[in-house]
């Protein structure tokens, strides 16, 4: 183990933090995505590992508020630059910024945590579960798009965050594991430095005529022997009607000289049910958020449930050990409400499971839980499926 501690960023630090995150990916940072940079991080919840005067590690969580299902907003650790340089790792640098990171999420009232995570295998020992799930879909152009979608109803614009918010916004209000976007998100979500576009044009932006749907996407064209080959990259498309969504969809994945779209969209997306042909399309599954708890009493009183629910939970959980114990979770789709209690658990459960099953995206009877009551966990996983929209995020932070 490292006797190096971690101490709080500080504003003369910022280069040098970001220097080392970048270095911990293999990359070094670009004066173009500075402003963009710095202007999401919060110092104060950010930590910094010295060695020698170097920066060699970093983590920081940024306070985000995220959907839960059922429609309420918890405050959430958005769990981020989390590196270690290749001459300081496996010395437990990563294990000791990440029990600090939810300690002051603790203090802080922060009802759970989430991150992406580069690697699936770093953050189950500190209690994180998968809990959204997407598509990364590669939709040739002659899928087609059958005879029930629309067309024409669009405008392009330039990407203009004042336009985009009010639909964001509208689907963040229905779709759990969505964060708030303030401007300085906004920023981040627009940045198109040349350097990031691989090729690709400069950023797009379509909206739809009735303001309730909009795609941002780069085109990256080439020809292969002699046939257009170009690429739609779509970066997001947000729709809050079936109606906005299909013309969108329509609309990109027939731009002439084109031969295919790409995008990561939602598990439950519609986008497969509007081809001609889906049998042409390639999806791929890929885990989206990880989240864990970080206040069971509160994360979970904070969500809706898909079906009453009454259910004692022994929650093991070695890194949050204020969670550890039993906790009646007792609800339905109305709300809940889950207080400690000393009644005989139904189902022994480890932060992980509980953090996969939060967001309503990931069976809870898909992971390893005891069950203590014959039929409490078919009972359980039933109420933490999805209520409405599955789990999505739309954003890689
Ligand atoms: C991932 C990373 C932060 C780990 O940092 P670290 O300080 O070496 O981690 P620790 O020493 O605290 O390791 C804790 C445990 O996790 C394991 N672990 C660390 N990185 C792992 C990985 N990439 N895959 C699987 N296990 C990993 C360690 O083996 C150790 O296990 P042990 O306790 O059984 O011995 C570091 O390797 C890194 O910066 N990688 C590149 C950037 C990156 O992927 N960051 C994560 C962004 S989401």
């Amino acid at each position: 183990m490292t006797s190096l501690v971690p101490e709080p960023l500080t504003e003369d630090l910022f280069d040098a933090a970001w220097a080392s995150i970048e270095d911990s990916f293999g990359a070094a940072p670009h004066p173009a995505d500075r402003a963009v940079e710095r202007d999401t991080v919060v110092p104060e919840r950010f930590l910094v590992v010295r060695d020698g005067g170097e920066v060699v590690a970093t983590s920081g969580a940024f306070p985000l508020r995220m959907t839960v299902p059922g429609g309420a907003a918890a405050p959430v650790a958005g769990v981020t630059w989390v590196g270690v340089r290749s001459t300081h790792r496996r010395r437990g640098l990563l294990t000791t910024m990440m029990a600090a990171l939810l300690r002051e999420a603790h203090e802080r009232g922060e009802a759970f945590a989430a991150l992406w995570a580069s690697e699936a295998a770093i953050y189950q020992r500190f209690g994180y579960g998968p809990a959204s799930w997407a598509l990364q879909v590669t939709v040739p152009r002659g899928a087609g798009v059958n005879r029930q979608v629309p067309a024409g109803g669009l405008r392009r614009v330039a990407p203009d965050a004042a336009v985009l918010a009010p639909v964001h916004d509208a689907v963040a209000a229905v779709t759990p594991g969505m964060p708030a976007r303030d401007d300085a998100w906004w920023r981040a979500r627009l940045h198109d430095a040349e350097h990031s576009r691989s090729g690709a044009s400069p950023l797009q932006c379509l909206v739809t005529d009735d303001g309730t749907g909009y795609a941002l996407y780069a085109t990256a064209m080439s020809w292969s022997e002699g046939r257009p080959d170009g690429e739609v990259r779509v970066r997001e498309l947000l729709a809050a009607t079936p109606d906005a969504h299909a013309r969108l969809w329509r609309h990109l994945l027939d731009l002439d000289l084109t031969a295919r779209t790409t995008a990561r969209v939602a598990a439950d997306d519609r986008l497969l049910q509007l081809l001609a042909e889906p049998r042409g399309a390639v999806a791929r599954v890929v885990d989206g958020l990880w989240v864990r708890p970080v206040d069971v009493g509160a994360v979970l009183g904070a969500r809706a449930y898909a079906a009453e629910v009454d259910v004692v939970l022994e929650v093991d959980d070695a890194a949050c050990p204020w969670n550890a114990g039993r906790w009646r979770l007792s609800g339905g789709p109305a709300g809940a409400v889950c207080a400690r209690t000393t009644d005989a658990a139904d189902l022994a459960v480890g932060a992980a499971d509980l953090g996969a099953a939060l967001l309503g995206g990931t069976p809870l009877r898909t992971r390893a839980v005891d069950e203590r009551r014959p039929g409490a966990l078919a009972a359980a996983s039933t109420a933490l499926g999805a209520v409405g929209a599955g789990p999505y995020c739309p954003m890689v932070f």
